[in-house]
């Protein structure tokens, strides 16, 4: 029994899944996970009684206000305290709403006014607009009072939503307003429409070929005209996912589009009259060839302009759905990669053949749905008035290109599954080694903000910052460059976060392994701060290759003591030791009594990071000293230590020791005994419960909290994870099968799942791929309340008893893993064990 024990020790359980290793293009995991509770200190945020929905934000150009649309009431914020500046009230009328009502809106949710839009129009007026019960509506905002012109209101038709959920996009270009919206109340007729300011108003066809069905996200003004040598355009960029047309077998079928208009179009004079001559389009691809995904919904777009207009790059925000799991991807794209496809072919529909193809006849001169450059002035064209009707017959015929938009590099910058990627907001930041880095700020749908390092081949994911709780979107994102704020809008608040808190990182290495371009550490003052203004050899930064050796030198990372913590269990438990560590990326050493445990033991699972040891079955040879220390990249970030005391089971020992005449002696220590096992058990149990309770939670702070010892109930395992060569006796101490709740549910302790078969990820037999089309997954996963990354999350698995056990690739390795082990050698077990 005891080698077989020892053996046990020698055999201490890695239960760890398998986590994407850091590099790897699929689901990135953030380096470290700060919950709502940790941000209290350095996010502020806003919210007014009553009121609700703060969706559009707008910063003024000094960064000094923020501008907030929310639910019948626009708001001006100062930046850096969030402190209420000014209000507006702006509801919609009660006749309105009682219209509203009767047309058949829900008085809950759709007959209120939505402040959907809001710009600066000249020095001294927003421009504002607001779905206004089903009606929109838009008018000026004063500044210097904070009023709202209330004579001129006018129809928001084209420039606003009427239905509040719909997806909308505008901007302001030299006192003109650019907008893309429905029509109508119906919301059937899409638009893309110009007008206020000098010109009549130019809008879309209303034709299915040019939008179908559209959700519009995002708008960009680049200034092409600026230094051209052709005498260029300016251009209007639009983005959004709508049914495609032209994959005629897969009707169904929603794309990623952007489309452009020229600034200087004025439309036809006889075809295309007030209609757009210039407006093209192109699909937007965002896919991972080796995951086989493919993203169609756009859910945002952010345009990073550059010092030349050519140095734009638009980054997109796109989800799918795999199966049950959510995956979201960003995808960057370059400004002359979407030029490239709109002076490229056409697609064209071919009647006799019904079906979309390359157009490869003659294309009419002047090109069309080209801009007016110098080329068309010499040549008579002086406006999109003066264009040929042949000309403009085809753009009205042609406005898709044949070629699709690649994303850089052919791939998706980020990956990431169980997240609903909502917002993004892109920063550049001048590293301490004079590089520009690009820092993305991405919000998700359940409140959290991820903060990632644009490294050109890969991204690292520097943090994730549960922003909103209770979990809600991030509605929208505005980031305040020079003043390093970060904006965050939600149905219920607006939030404010520094671009960086460096005081998160406590040591020099944290701080180096960080990555964070926005902090270094300075040795003079031994803190991590951040580098805005500093500079010089006192601060050590490394964002490139995060090389931690000059932490070492003169100042060593500032540590206390690790307090160690007593445990005690009764012998005979499964014994559970957490280790915590600081970074999602780091992995757990553990040495037992000074000796490492598991370097002389190939237990660990591929790329697992080993984060909790179990010791089934606790003995007396178990109690001892563990160690943990957490390590990321060879440099070492702290740890834990336990000191474990294993009792003996039921006093036994002692009764038969016990000489008679001390008989009432031992009455006492045996009630005393029985008094602390009674104890103990309770504990045991309440910390189960508690554990059990963290885990429906969603295990977001739970590797702080779980340094128990816990007892597992043993039940019958279920046949399939039973190894099947199960021939020694002992097999049931290795039996994972051991770790499963009572309600059949299997406690995996913690780690990343990496469902290679069960999950989109490498899915080793991919479904049949329609080009484009989201997949679905040939098995259900159930991952519980699971949130975002669950890089460090506790993971319960549901065995369903007819379903097929997911992750069983897991299952699978764990069993592979445990076999694996069988053959340790027996004949000297103190030494193997230790
Ligand atoms: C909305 O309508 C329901 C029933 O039609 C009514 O009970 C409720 O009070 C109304 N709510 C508001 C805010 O008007
Ligand atoms: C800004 O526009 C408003 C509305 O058209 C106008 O009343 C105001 O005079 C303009 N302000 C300036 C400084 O041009
Ligand atoms: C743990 O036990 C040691 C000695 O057994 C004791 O000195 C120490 O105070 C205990 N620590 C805690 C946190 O109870």
């Amino acid at each position: 029994m005891a080698p077989r024990r020892l053996l046990a020790l020698a055999s201490l359980l890695a239960l760890a899944v398998a986590a994407t290793p850091p590099g790897s293009s699929w689901s990135a995991v953030p380096r470290k996970t700060v919950p709502y509770a940790e941000l209290k200190d350095v996010a502020k945020r806003f919210s007014q009684g009553g009121v609700s929905h703060y969706l559009t934000l707008t910063l003024d150009e000094a960064e000094t206000l923020l501008y907030v649309g929310a639910r019948e009431a626009v708001f001006a914020l100062a930046t850096g305290t969030v402190e209420l500046k000014a209000a507006i009230s702006w509801e919609a009328p009660t006749e309105k709403k009682a219209e509203c009502i009767q047309k058949g809106k829900n008085n809950q949710t759709d007959c209120f006014n939505y402040v959907r839009f809001l710009q600066s129009y000249n020095s001294s007026h927003l421009y504002a607009c607001g779905t206004y019960a089903f009606q929109p509506k838009c008018t000026y905002i004063e500044l210097s009072g904070f009023t709202l012109d209330q004579v001129a209101f006018e129809d928001g038709k084209g420039k606003c939503p009427y239905d509040p959920t719909k997806g909308h996009t505008g901007l302001i270009v030299d006192g003109e307003l650019y907008s893309a919206t429905f029509n109508n109340f119906l919301g059937t007729e899409p638009v893309i429409l110009r007008n206020l300011g000098p010109h009549y108003s130019m809008k879309t066809e209303y034709l299915t070929s040019w939008l179908n069905e559209p959700h519009f996200v995002a708008s960009a003004y680049v200034q092409e005209s600026a230094a051209s040598s052709t005498g260029d355009d300016d251009k209007v960029y639009f983005f959004f996912s709508e049914r495609a047309v032209e994959y005629d077998c897969y009707a169904e079928q929603v794309v990623a589009r952007v489309a452009r208009v020229c600034k200087g179009d004025v439309g036809g004079a006889r075809t295309l009259q007030k209609k757009w001559t210039t407006f093209l389009k192109a699909r937007l691809v965002c896919s991972a060839p080796e995951q086989q995904l493919h993203f169609n919904r756009l859910q945002a777009v952010f345009t990073l302009p550059g010092t030349d207009w050519q140095d734009t790059t638009f980054f997109g925000v796109f989800q799918a759905r795999w199966g049950d799991v959510d995956v979201s991807a960003i995808c960057r794209y370059h400004i002359l990669e979407v030029k490239k496809a709109f002076e490229g072919p056409y697609k064209e529909y071919r009647e006799q053949a019904q079906k979309w193809g390359r157009y490869s006849d003659e294309v009419p001169s002047p090109r069309p749905g080209a801009c007016i450059t110098d080329w068309h002035r010499q040549n008579g064209f002086a406006s999109s008035l003066e264009l040929p009707d042949n000309t403009l017959n085809f753009a009205k015929k042609h406005p898709l290109m044949d070629e699709s938009i690649l994303p850089h590099r052919g791939r998706p910058l980020l990956l990431k599954k169980d997240a609903n990627f909502t917002q993004l907001v892109v920063d550049r930041v001048s590293g301490l080694d004079g590089t520009i880095y690009e820092v993305l700020f991405i919000g998700t749908g359940d409140g959290w903000v991820h903060k990632a390092l644009n490294l050109g081949s890969r991204v690292h994911l520097v943090e994730e910052l549960q922003v909103f709780e209770p979990a809600q979107p991030v509605e929208s994102l505005v980031l305040a460059g020079r003043k390093k704020l970060l904006f965050a809008g939600s149905r219920f608040q607006v939030a404010q976060l520094p671009l960086a808190d460096c005081s998160r990182y406590q040591s020099c290495t944290d701080c180096v392994l960080a990555r964070d371009p926005y902090c270094a550490w300075s040795r003079n003052v031994s803190l991590c701060v951040r580098t805005d203004g500093l500079n010089g050899s006192q601060l050590v930064q490394d964002v490139l290759s995060s090389d931690t050796r000059a932490c070492t030198l003169p100042q060593v990372a500032k540590q206390g003591p690790i307090t160690p913590k007593n445990v005690t269990v009764v012998a005979g438990t499964d014994l559970v030791l957490t280790c915590r560590l600081g970074s999602n990326l780091a992995q757990a050493l553990w040495t037992f009594e000074g000796r490492a445990l598991v370097a002389q033991q190939a237990l660990v699972l591929q790329d697992a990071r080993l984060r909790a040891l179990v010791v089934p079955g606790a003995g007396a040879q178990h109690s001892g000293t563990y160690r943990c220390f957490s390590e990321e990249q060879g440099a070492r970030l702290g740890g834990e230590v336990y000191r474990v005391a294993v009792l003996a089971g039921s006093g036994v020992p002692l009764e038969t020791r016990a000489p008679l005449e001390s008989l009432g002696l031992v009455w006492v220590v045996a009630v005393c005994l029985g008094a602390l096992c009674l104890v103990l058990v309770l504990v045991v149990l309440s910390l189960w419960r508690r554990l059990r309770e963290e885990l429906g939670k969603g295990a977001k702070a739970i590797e702080s909290t779980l340094v128990y010892p816990i007892e597992l109930p043993k039940e019958p395992p279920s046949p399939r994870f039973v190894p099947s060569a199960a021939s020694d006796s002992d097999e049931k101490l290795w039996d994972p099968a051991s770790y499963y709740y009572s309600d059949g549910s299997l406690k995996i302790v913690p780690g990343h799942a990496a469902c290679r078969n069960g999950g989109p990820p490498g899915a080793t037999s991919p479904p049949t791929a329609i080009p484009g089309q989201p997949l679905h997954s040939p098995t259900r996963i159930h991952l519980g309340p699971l949130r975002g990354s669950s890089s460090n999350g506790y993971i319960r698995l549901a065995l369903g008893a007819e379903e097929r056990p997911p992750c069983a690739d897991l299952a699978e390795e764990l069993r592979r893993k445990l076999q694996q082990r069988q053959p340790l050698p027996d004949s000297n077990p103190e030494e193997s064990s230790v």
